[in-house]
């Protein structure tokens, strides 16, 4: 399909399959080509009153899905560990472990993914009903308290393509169970390695706060993902999240590192939302990590969760999809590497 073929309705079909309206296509276009187009130029193209440039359709046909190019297509072990988390609550670490989780499964990776909230929220998201876990001694505290085999509480999800060691609020004791533990923050990691052999990535969702679950996944990352809503209270909890890496870092996992920060639930229009982005890039900035392009706040992306499924796995060209390939494929090039040092190794 090339511009010379493209009808107007073709053009109208692709925007509204990307969910955008007139002004947030011109919106995206502006921001993605650097031009000033606006919502009546975007009518006279869908109504063929004027040619739409090739540009323009080719930055509105879906990107591509992150690649596994140069990532052996066989799994040669042991996974990489990616802990999302943000103290402040609601600021889609959920979502995003979801949708990255799944895009990575859709580049042919094998795909943990942990759910480490006491809310279970991940569990939801993903179809399983956390109380039947709990009755069936199938949750992630019966591995971390009961020290249950940890390949016994994994179950599929999304039609198999993912895994999932889901929760239950019974997960709500580990405070008090793992304080009584020696090192108790290191039973995740432990319990994670029972497995590691067995995937390319773990993904690990986190609570909204820095108990003991949160620095229990710190202890057993090796990358942190950082959402943030793109508002000014999200913000502010980063710094001492990152306070707490530091010290992760120094005294039991020194091979912790900071993948980046992921704007999110971001609203294009709002001028206070464009400049918490820019606080949000002195902030990676400062601490020398990447700041990933930000989410939308689209409602196909909340669809997902009523839905139980991945957002991008029931429609993969929503807007939010660019975000969330960019980490998928940034995870995807530091495995690659990681690959390529165990190899040199060998
Ligand atoms: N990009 C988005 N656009 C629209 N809604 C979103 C987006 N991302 C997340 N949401 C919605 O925002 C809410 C919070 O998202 P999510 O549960 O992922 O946040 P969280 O940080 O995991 O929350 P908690 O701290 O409670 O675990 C959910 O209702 C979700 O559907
Ligand atoms: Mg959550």
């Amino acid at each position: 399909m090339s511009s010379d073929v493209m009808t107007g309705e073709e053009f109208r079909g692709l925007r509204e399959n990307r969910g955008f309206n007139q002004q947030e296509l011109a919106e995206f276009l502006n921001e993605k080509l650097g031009r000033r187009y606006d919502r009546n130029r975007i009518s006279r193209w869908e109504n063929g009153a004027e040619r739409i440039p090739q540009l323009v359709v080719t930055a509105l046909r879906p990107t591509a899905a992150p690649s596994s190019v140069g990532i052996p297509a066989v799994h040669v072990g042991p996974a990489m560990t990616l802990v999302v988390s943000n103290q402040k609550g609601g600021v889609g670490k959920t979502v995003s472990v979801a949708n990255i989780g799944f895009l990575l499964a859709k580049a042919g990776r094998r795909v943990l993914i942990v759910d480490a909230d006491p809310q279970a929220s991940i569990s939801i998201h993903l179809g399983v009903d956390p109380h039947e876990c709990e009755l069936a001694g199938t949750s992630l505290s019966q591995v971390l308290f009961n020290d249950r085999p940890t390949r016994e509480a994994i179950v599929g999800v999304c039609d198999g393509q993912l895994d999932l060691l889901p929760c239950s609020i019974d997960l709500a004791d580990a405070d008090t169970n793992l304080a009584r533990e020696p090192n108790g923050t290191l039973v995740l990691r432990e319990k994670l390695d029972e497995v590691r052999d067995e995937y390319d990535f773990i993904l690990v969702d986190c609570p909204p706060n820095l108990g003991v679950l949160t620095v229990s996944a710190l202890n057993a990352a090796d990358q942190l993902l950082i959402p943030s809503q793109t508002e000014m209270l999200s913000l502010m909890g980063i710094p001492k999240l990152l306070e707490n890496v530091v010290k992760v870092r120094r005294r039991v996992n020194p091979r912790i590192g900071l993948l980046g920060i992921l704007p999110t639930l971001f609203k294009a229009r709002r001028v206070q939302d464009q400049a918490m982005v820019e606080e949000l890039r002195k902030l990676a900035a400062a601490n020398k990590t990447r700041l990933f392009t930000p989410v939308k706040d689209v409602a196909d992306i909340a669809k997902g969760v009523t839905a139980g499924r991945p957002a991008l796995e029931l429609n993969p060209n929503i807007v939010g999809a660019e975000a969330y390939e960019e980490v998928a494929q940034a995870l995807l090039e530091l495995l690659c590497a990681r690959k390529e040092t165990l190899r040199g190794a060998a």
